[in-house]
């Protein structure tokens, strides 16, 4: 059974729209805890978008589960999550043109940048996630680089306009974690799950954690934070 990580960005996003001081990412986390999740997301994105400084100081603070900073391997970002020490780091690839996170990270193309990324941040006491595509070679590479998980981007399957590509793409999914667990990394999948897809993906033997958010977000408008939490929860355990 996978552990939920609920990525609270989207809040922020909506604070931020209005540049007010709610609906403020610092209650959600309470909420979403209250819920039964079993971990807090969040991106400190270099533009700032929507999670601010102030926000991780804060969730470090308060937050009673594992706090998961994602965050590109940029200077000022290490230097930041050094100081606040989240539990986990998962590493992604960030433009600034984006409107969420497009493909995963190219661990083997930057291999020697990532590594020493992850050797500072582990020097600090934080282990590394790679969110990366499933591809044998990124995943070897993630080993080699140091990672302790990867988190699979799951986003074609999400998105795949037919049943039979959804079904490649699934296999290549149960494929790649497979490969992950023997050589000893930690399965970690997220991007675009939602009510509808999750179910197969939390099936996946071995899946340590799900990390989602927008849908959650999207649901609690209607539903309510703590429903939308629990409704999820429901359904990948
Ligand atoms: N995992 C990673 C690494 C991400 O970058 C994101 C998006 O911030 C998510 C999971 C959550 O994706 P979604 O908001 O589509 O559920």
């Amino acid at each position: 059974m996978p552990r939920l990580g609920v990525n609270i960005d989207h809040v922020a996003t909506i604070r931020e729209a209005r540049k007010t001081i709610y609906p403020d990412p610092i209650a959600a986390a309470v909420i979403v805890e209250l819920a039964g999740a079993d971990g807090i997301v969040v991106h400190l994105r270099e533009d700032r978008r929507h999670i601010q400084d102030r926000d991780l100081r804060l969730l470090r603070q308060i937050v009673q589960t594992p706090l998961n900073l994602e965050m590109a391997a940029s200077d000022e970002i290490i230097e930041i999550a050094l100081e606040v020490k989240p539990n986990k780091v998962t590493l992604v690839p960030e433009r600034r043109e984006e409107i969420t996170t497009e493909g995963g990270l190219d661990v083997v193309s930057n291999e020697r940048r990532i590594a020493e990324c992850v050797k500072r941040l582990n020097s600090g006491g934080i282990p590394v996630s790679m969110f990366i595509e499933a591809d044998s070679e990124q995943i070897k590479c993630s080993k080699r680089v140091g990672a302790e998980a990867v988190e699979f981007h799951t986003g074609t399957y999400c998105d795949a306009p037919t049943e039979a590509l959804r079904n490649s793409e699934f296999e290549r999914l149960k494929e790649a974690s497979k490969e992950t667990q023997e050589i000893g990394l930690i399965v970690h999948m997220g991007h675009g799950l939602n009510y509808h897809n999750v179910v197969p993906i939390a099936q996946i033997d071995g899946v340590d954690e799900l990390n989602i958010g927008h849908s959650i977000i999207a649901r609690a408008v209607f539903v309510g934070l703590d429903k939308a939490v629990r409704e999820m929860l429901a359904l990948i355990k």
